[in-house]
């Protein structure tokens, strides 16, 4: 048993904000503590040549990134490789600082391995943020930021809000990520339209050369996520992130009917929308893949699946901070068990083949 499967009951019984508001305590000391993080990097930090990989001019050290909503205001960085994460998004930020949704907005279910949130974009602002970032980049590992509208901006006026915020954020950062899929900002999820995706693309491609990826929601029907995966690498996405979390109540017992369910529940659906985006986009852009993942068998079907990254969160506070560790080095060896000497040659592995029609066919 591990010390973190010791001290887990003790965990539970503190709520899960209080239990996150702890970590960021701890986390927030790793920069004077170089000693004691510096031996967990040696130990956690897992890369190897078979891992690395470069996508957008960027290097990836390992595959696994933190999901956003953890490191929601970018106090966290120096910890990423820590947890040996590596890569990670920051956010969601949004323009003008917000509380988010009243308390509790967040609950665990260990009986389902499940996480289920309704925070609603709880972050210090785009200011504040910047100003941590700039004091770390570049980074060791790519910074993502998760941008998202205010809770009062209208849905109208939602572009400008992405727009400032790509402008304030694109020296500090390696990448964007939009944001339109949470549950928890009304009517958000109503811009993962095609109107608004190439307006939205056409302005914030005139903004920054940084990769611009867009996250999906798993609610959406399977025929809607061919469209939008279709329409957003039409309008310029260089990426799509599968999936957010979900509002799909019947996965779990849960007797609290807001926001949104993420970890082990999620992994079906969320395994699913990858292979209908990778159906439809893969070898266009680079997928990542994000919903229940929590061991290195389901981060390797990922990738087989299409996945050139993957992010975790849920999984973290299940299995402890040695998952990320477990799951590189369950990648690598896997790798070296199917005989591919590197991530590329696995990457989409499992997609079934288009049957091509020859010419002999056609008669
Ligand atoms: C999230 N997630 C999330 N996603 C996002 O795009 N912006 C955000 O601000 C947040 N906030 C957030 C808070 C909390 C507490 C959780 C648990 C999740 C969703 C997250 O990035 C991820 O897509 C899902 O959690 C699915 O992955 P896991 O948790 O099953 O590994």
């Amino acid at each position: 048993m591990s010390f973190f499967d010791t001290i887990k009951p003790l965990i539970y019984k503190i709520d899960p904000e209080t239990t996150h508001n702890i970590v960021e305590s701890i986390f927030k000391t790793t920069r004077r503590c170089p000693l004691f993080f510096n031996s967990l990097i040696s130990k956690n930090f897992i890369t190897n040549d078979k891992i690395k990989q470069t996508l957008w001019g960027l290097e990836f050290k390992n595959p696994v990134g933190v999901a956003a909503g953890f490191d929601k205001n970018a106090t966290m960085i120096q910890a990423w490789p820590v947890m040996g994460f590596g890569w990670g998004e920051i956010g969601a930020v949004t323009l003008r600082p917000q509380p988010g949704n009243e308390k509790p907005r967040s609950w665990r279910w260990p009986e389902f391995e499940a996480i289920q949130n309704a925070y609603g974009f709880n972050n210090d602002g785009v200011d504040v943020i910047k100003e941590r970032l700039k004091k770390m980049y570049p980074f060791v590992l790519p910074i993502g930021a998760n941008i998202g509208k205010n809770k009062d901006t209208p849905e109208e006026k939602a572009i400008e809000d992405y727009k400032t915020l790509v402008n304030e954020l694109k020296e500090v950062v390696d990448l964007f990520v939009i944001n339109i899929s949470s549950p928890n900002t009304p009517g958000l999820r109503d811009l993962l339209n095609a109107e608004f995706i190439s307006n939205l693309f056409s302005e914030l491609k005139k903004l920054t050369d940084k990769p611009i990826l867009i996250k999906f929601s798993p609610d959406m029907e399977d025929e809607d996520i061919r469209n939008l995966a279709n329409l957003s690498v039409m309008y310029g996405a260089d990426g799509i992130i599968v999936t957010n979390t979900t509002v799909n109540y019947d996965i779990i017992d849960t007797p609290v009917k807001k926001g949104g369910i993420s970890g082990k529940p999620l992994a079906k659906r969320s395994y699913e929308v990858l292979r209908i985006v990778a159906g439809e986009v893969f070898g266009k852009v680079p997928i990542v893949s994000v919903g229940g993942i929590d061991s290195a068998e389901e981060a390797y079907k990922r990738i087989k699946a299409g996945a050139s990254l993957l992010q975790v969160y849920s999984g973290i506070i299940y299995k402890g901070p040695g998952l990320i560790r477990e799951i590189n080095e369950g990648i690598t060896k896997f790798l070296e068990e199917e005989g591919f000497s590197h991530i590329s040659e696995a990457i989409g592995a499992d997609i079934p083949k288009k049957l091509e029609l020859k010419e002999n066919d056609a008669s």
